[in-house]
């Protein structure tokens, strides 16, 4: 029994010793625990002669105040222990580090420009109401101009209002702007859109424009253009070359699509024009006095000219190997 103490004492000696701070649990248990070797030894005194028991049982009781002594130690060592084998050369856990979509990244861009030209920035909600995105902009139910906008409509429920769609562009904000706010308005609205289509490498359901809308006193189709000019210059370069080309849309009058020249030809890139009275007046803007221009352009279309890309499907895809070259 003596012997065996002895042994317990040495390993004991040994092996706390040479560890680190972060045994001390384990190296407890084992050593001074209910199921230690030296609890088991101790539980068997009892069964020696009265000689035995003293000396033993003393000596077992030095043992065990050592080995406390030798854990207390131990625990007052820091956590971290000396930083034995750290080799500074090996490379070391790089943290990814995300970036922003290249929509959100020319979406600042349009901002920062059209901040410069002393525009607010206006939202609305995805989810609108038939009247804002149709009827008040000057295109009725019956309308053929609303076979333009194929249109993701909102199911009914109980108590839910009627008639509640994904608006199809952002052009219902400038009703939303405009019966809240006073003019001189100009205001800029990035927004996502919605449109039920086939999609492919040009057409996508979900896609992204920007609005603008300004109206003030004797404003005209050469304010317009110049507004344009001015953010396609900034945007793609100063060598681009833009025309406004007669269109149609209920809610401007005079309508233009907005050309640019790229690569040889010209692209169509946005719809622009001066805001229609009817939609003046429903705004609450008496027409007689106020004039102004809107224009809406597709964020995804301008990302794509600017960088060559050429499925728009890339953008809602999550790819990193196309995500991570912006
Ligand atoms: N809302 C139109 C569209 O999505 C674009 C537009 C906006 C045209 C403002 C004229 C004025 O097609």
């Amino acid at each position: 029994m003596r012997e065996k103490l002895q042994k317990i004492l040495d390993a004991a000696r040994r092996e706390i010793s040479s560890t680190e701070r972060g045994d001390y649990e384990s190296l407890r248990v084992k050593y001074l625990g209910r199921k230690s070797e030296l609890s088991l030894l101790l539980r068997q005194l009892g069964s020696l002669s009265p000689a035995e028991k003293i000396t033993l049982g003393s000596l077992g009781n030095q043992i065990k105040s050592e080995i406390t002594g030798l854990l207390e130690q131990l625990k007052q060592l820091p956590v971290e222990g000396p930083l034995k084998n750290f080799d500074p050369t090996i490379p070391g856990i790089t943290q990814e580090l995300g970036r922003l979509h290249p929509i959100t990244q020319t979406t600042n861009e349009l901002i920062d420009i059209f901040q410069g030209l002393g525009y607010d920035v206006a939202t609305g909600p995805e989810v609108e109401l038939e009247k804002y995105n149709f009827d008040m902009l000057n295109i009725p139910a019956d309308h053929p101009a609303r076979d333009q906008w194929d249109t993701f409509w909102v199911k009914q429920v109980d108590g839910a209002p009627d008639n509640v769609l994904l608006r199809t562009h952002t052009s219902p904000v400038q009703i939303r702007y405009m019966l809240e706010h006073k003019p001189p308005i100009r205001i800029i609205v990035p927004g996502r859109t919605f449109r039920y289509e086939a999609e492919d490498a040009t057409h996508a359901s979900v896609f992204y424009q920007l609005e603008g809308l300004l109206i003030d006193k004797g404003i005209t189709v050469a304010n317009l253009k110049a507004t344009l000019q001015t953010m396609m210059h900034q945007i793609i370069g100063p060598d681009v070359k833009i025309r406004l080309r007669p269109s149609f849309f209920p809610f401007t009058e005079p309508s233009f699509e907005m050309d640019i020249w790229f690569q040889g030809k010209w692209l169509e890139l946005m719809g622009c024009g001066m805001v229609h009275p009817v939609v003046l007046k429903n705004g609450g803007i008496d027409p007689e006095k106020y004039s102004g221009f809107a224009f809406g352009v597709g964020i995804d279309r301008l990302v794509m000219l600017k960088y060559n890309i050429k499925d728009i499907r890339y953008f809602l895809s999550g790819n990193l190997d196309f995500l991570e070259q912006f």
